[in-house]
């Protein structure tokens, strides 16, 4: 059987390449699978969080979920330091995951920067950390973005090395679901950095949570080219945009990919509409179906995030939901392991 795991970083605004790359995927999957969404409040923490923001955030993307329509009924949500076997796990798969596979994690060396002796050794084992978020459910499937496809590589690395270790057939070997048209959004600054929370400029990103004034701002303010918008030729036989166009003119092909994701039309729908037209035509196409779709989102989630007796009888509940799945889970890795149960 299918079982769903994700999770979502409360380390700052929910944007518009969480929505598209993951929570929406979250939304579509629920009814057809048994699905876990976690709130990682213990990876946020490996760069530093103020704790009343921490706190905020962690109810911020809660309301994020919901109001995006995951149903906390069918779907368990909860934030990850509830359930300790999260961190029962990953000091299990500290000791399984080898240090040249961390040293491979270019989102360790992006995070980390240029003074990596000061960085958090947290920071440094997060996938390790990752890993046993997944496993510790037994997930199968796992959607994300592009930029989490190396930490699953990670995870299956692990749970391969473990079960292989021990002789056993523990952990099933996941799959990433890496879907939907818009994998990787990128900066509406510049259309070579992915649109990213932490990035210093709050322009370079729609936050689930902008009202409408805003996207408008920064759509219009979105860096474009003053070139004509293409033809049917920059579409590849995979329905994305080639390579080639998308290095050649990045902000068009980031535009053009989130209209057509938002719209919910194939790519060579959307570039057969604006074909021939500038970029002024597509912003202002932009702004409407992102206010149409994000508007209500945005609005739902302050609501909650303002009255969060809701949000956290939510967590409360998938907090309780998910230990009690996860509880077995740890018990038969201790076995394995050889940690005795006196
Ligand atoms: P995080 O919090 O950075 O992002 C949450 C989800 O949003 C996706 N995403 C994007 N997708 C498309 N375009 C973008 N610009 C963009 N930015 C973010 C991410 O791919 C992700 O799916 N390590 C994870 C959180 C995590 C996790 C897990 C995920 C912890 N444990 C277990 C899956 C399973 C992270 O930092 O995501």
């Amino acid at each position: 059987m299918k079982r769903i795991f994700s999770g979502v970083q409360p380390s700052g605004n929910l944007h518009l390449g969480n929505y598209l790359g993951a929570i929406r995927n979250f939304v579509a999957l629920q009814n057809d699978f048994d699905c876990i969404y976690c709130v990682v409040d213990q990876h946020a923490i490996t760069l530093w969080q103020e704790p009343e923001v921490l706190r905020q955030r962690t109810r911020e993307v809660t309301a994020g979920y919901l109001a995006a329509g995951i149903d906390p009924k069918t779907s368990v949500i909860f934030n990850q330091s509830q359930v300790a076997a999260h961190s029962q796990l990953a000091w299990v798969f500290n000791c399984v995951a080898r240090i040249g596979w961390l040293n491979r994690m270019t989102q360790f060396k992006d995070k980390a920067g240029k003074n990596r002796e000061k960085a958090s050794s947290g920071l440094y084992v997060y996938p390790n950390l990752m890993a046993a978020d997944i496993l510790v459910y037994k997930a199968t499937h796992v959607p994300v973005g592009e930029d989490q496809k190396q930490h699953l590589e990670l995870t299956r690395d692990v749970a391969q090395k473990f079960n292989n270790d021990y002789g056993v057939d523990c952990f099933p070997i996941v799959e990433p679901l890496i879907q939907g048209a818009a994998t990787r959004v990128m900066s509406l600054r510049d259309g070579a950095k992915k649109m990213s929370s932490s990035d210093a400029s709050d322009a370079a990103r729609i936050n689930m949570t902008d009202d409408a004034d805003a996207v408008a701002k920064k759509i219009r303010r979105a860096t474009s080219d003053s070139e004509f918008l293409p033809d049917a030729s920059v579409v590849g036989p995979d329905g994305q945009f080639t390579a080639e166009f998308r290095q050649a003119r990045p902000e068009a092909a980031n535009l053009m990919t989130i209209f057509a994701a938002l719209k919910g039309e194939e790519l060579s729908q959307a570039v057969a509409e604006f074909e021939g037209k500038g970029f002024a035509d597509l912003k202002k196409a932009l702004t409407d179906v992102a206010v149409a779709s994000l508007g209500h989102m945005g609005a739902e989630m302050k609501r909650m995030v303002n009255d969060s007796h809701y949000v956290d009888s939510v967590l409360r509940d998938g907090a309780e939901r998910a230990q009690a799945l996860a509880e077995p889970i740890i018990k038969e890795v201790y076995d394995i392991v050889g940690f005795l149960r006196p």
